[in-house]
């Protein structure tokens, strides 16, 4: 998730570079970078220097003599997946030669056996990211005599995964090749004079509000096309090298619609993010023969093995995530796993030892409950691991090891995609944790991936519906009390759902195990009360189904997410929230999206500001 930006023309393609990267901030701003052609040569500035990166930048710029007469360059602002937010690691990497320069976003997924086969011919590797291949590939590719788009396209054959990436190199002055698969591509042109003497220039980002106000004329780049920038023109062909004709973008948005991607706020463009964040959290983990690829966990499968125990510490919709994970690391490794709200776990003299392993779940990695729990389990020579979405948080940095989700920034407080990419993240933990504990072969490692993996168009099926989550929700404006209820996963589906509501609606939500009603709560339910069920077909649907017979017989309005064509779950409620089934596991990633969507709505109906809820903060660093 970073943002992405070139141009080469006549006009100062250096402030065009600057002022772009500047509005792709919000893509990640843990490195900024450019690489300028000037005079047939290439240079190249780095910055990675956190919220301050593209200030160092434009200072490093601005005391360059040349920079100013650059007429081609590309640029970079990097939210880090692959290696530590650092210089080395910053964008554009360069080749050997120090002549070939490339920005990417995305995630090459065959980055190591192409390492592996590129030092074996003498490269020599300067980050730790996965996109150093490409620069290296089209090196190799430019010594055979290729030209410059036929030494991407050559590459761009090599690699899978995602990529939205631009190219330069010294030896073709004016020249940038860019190429997507999957990351999104956006080309615009500007004009030139109006004699034409002068040459307008040619433009790309990752994003359009890099490139609004610099011209209309844009075209959106498709999957595995390829384009040649050369100041005022451009020319798009596919991989084979076949000319074709590119989508005209009509934009009519501002400035901070574009940054919204056209969405009224930030949550609701991070909702619709949701299927990305899944796939970029799941790229590249499974290997071929049916382990997994969990680099950054730096705890080894030996240790791992020696595992007789499992804690998981987190706060809000980080906890409801590693409360999903707790019924997935039981049911596929069957190790004992508690969890605690983090903030209680140091006070209860949990019992631990070097056989523990503690988990960490933590969108920012910087929540101090859950930074504090985790230095207590360390105090007892617990194994401690981190789910992030962070690249070198402070918990990343504690911790003995960590997974990474890659949801990419999170700008809205409530939490949506990072909670997804949570709950996937740790069912990949749990299914290594399964096979290094001899519960699961590989070939069902394998399947319950391919179920994962099926969850983002699953999720998008789920988000196609939102319409009708949204009429329904405007149903219950009046209502100021709701109870979420749910069994098995389908309980932390309904905590979740009650948090949303809670902290965007400002509506009192309660969210419970629905087995546990019958036990004190359902003294409350009487005619009006509004009770949200989720009754999809998960292990326990029976007797949810019992459980919402009894709030019906009450006089509740009863709301059920239910799976699609399931008409015995709708014939017993007042209004359904459809979703597609997967494996009953797998469910809570689907299942929370019309939750999600019914709170979002409903707080833009009470006229709340879902971006940023009064009292709450993104990150919480105090106790
Ligand atoms: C969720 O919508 C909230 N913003 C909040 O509960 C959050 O999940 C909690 O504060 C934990 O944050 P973390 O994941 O950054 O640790």
């Amino acid at each position: 998730m970073c943002g992405i930006i070139g141009a080469t023309g006549q006009g100062c393609v250096t402030e065009i570079l600057l002022e772009g990267l500047a509005r792709l901030e919000y893509r990640g701003y843990d490195s900024a970078g450019v690489a300028l052609q000037a005079d047939g040569d290439l240079w190249r500035a780095r910055a990675a220097t956190g919220t301050r990166s593209l200030e160092d930048l434009r200072k490093i710029v601005d005391g360059a003599p040349d920079a100013g007469g650059a007429l081609t360059g590309i640029g970079h602002t990097r939210w880090a997946t692959h290696g530590h937010p650092t210089e080395e690691n910053a964008h554009p990497i360069m080749d050997c030669s120090g002549r070939v320069a490339v920005v990417h976003n995305g995630i090459i997924e065959n980055w190591r056996e192409l390492t592996a086969r590129l030092a074996s011919d003498g490269h020599v590797r300067t980050s730790d990211t996965d996109t150093e291949v490409l620069v290296h590939l089209v090196e190799e590719e430019l010594a055979t005599g290729a030209s410059l788009v036929e030494a991407v396209r050559a590459t761009l054959r090599e690699v899978s995964g995602t990529f939205a990436l631009a190219v330069v190199c010294a030896g073709e002055p004016g020249t940038i090749v860019a190429a997507r698969r999957v990351s999104p591509l956006v080309i615009g042109l500007a004009d030139g004079d109006p004699e034409g003497e002068v040459a307008g220039e040619a433009l790309l980002a990752s994003d359009i509000p890099a490139l609004l106000g610099r011209t209309r004329r844009l075209w959106a780049l498709e999957d595995d096309q390829v384009v040649e920038l050369r100041p005022g023109s451009m020319r798009v062909t596919t991989l084979a090298g076949k000319e074709v004709e590119p989508s005209v973008l009509q934009v009519n948005w501002d400035l901070e619609a574009a940054e919204k991607g056209g969405h009224p706020d930030f949550m609701g463009k991070e909702i619709h993010e949701q299927p990305r964040a899944l796939s970029d959290t799941l790229l590249g983990r499974l290997l071929p023969d049916g382990t997994f690829a969990l680099d950054e966990l730096r705890i080894s499968d030996e240790d791992l093995s020696r595992v007789d125990k499992v804690f998981i510490v987190a706060c809000g919709s980080s906890y409801h995530a590693g409360l999903v994970a707790k019924y997935a690391i039981e049911h596929w490794a069957r190790l004992p796993t508690e969890i605690d709200i983090a903030s209680e776990f140091r006070y209860r003299d949990p019992v631990l030892d070097s056989r523990t392993l503690v988990i960490g779940v933590s969108q920012s990695g910087e929540t101090i409950d859950t930074l504090q729990a985790m230095r207590e389990a360390r105090q007892w020579s617990a194994k401690v691991l981190v789910i992030s979405n962070v690249v070198d948080s402070s918990m990343a940095r504690e911790a003995d090891g960590v997974l990474y989700t890659r949801a990419g920034p999170e700008v809205g407080v409530a939490s949506t995609k990072t909670h997804l990419a949570q709950i996937v993240a740790l069912e990949v933990l749990a299914l290594h944790l399964a096979q290094l504990h001899g519960r699961m072969p590989p070939a069902d490692a394998r399947m319950l991936f391919g179920d994962l993996e099926g969850l983002p168009d699953l999720v998008e099926l789920a988000l196609a519906r939102e319409k009708d989550v949204a009429e329904i929700a405007c149903r219950f404006l009046g209502t100021r009390d709701f109870f979420f209820l749910g069994r098995h996963v389908g309980y932390p589906v309904a905590l979740e759902g009650a948090l949303k509501l809670k902290e965007i609606a400002y509506l009192r939500a309660e969210g419970y195990p629905a087995g546990e009603l019958k036990h004190g709560p359902i003294a409350l339910i009487e005619p009006g009360a509004v009770v949200v069920g989720v009754a999809t077909r998960t292990r326990l649907w029976e007797k949810m189904m019992g459980n919402v017979a009894e709030v019906r017989s009450r006089g509740a309005t009863v709301v059920l997410v239910a799976n699609d064509g399931d008409s015995d779950t709708a014939d017993q409620a007042d209004e359904v929230l459809w979703v597609p089934s997967t494996d009953p596991l797998l469910a809570p990633v689907i299942d929370v999206v019309p939750l999600q969507l019914f709170a979002y709505h409903l707080a833009r109906a009470h006229g709340h500001d879902v971006d940023r809820p009064r009292n709450l903060a993104k990150t919480v660093t105090v106790e």
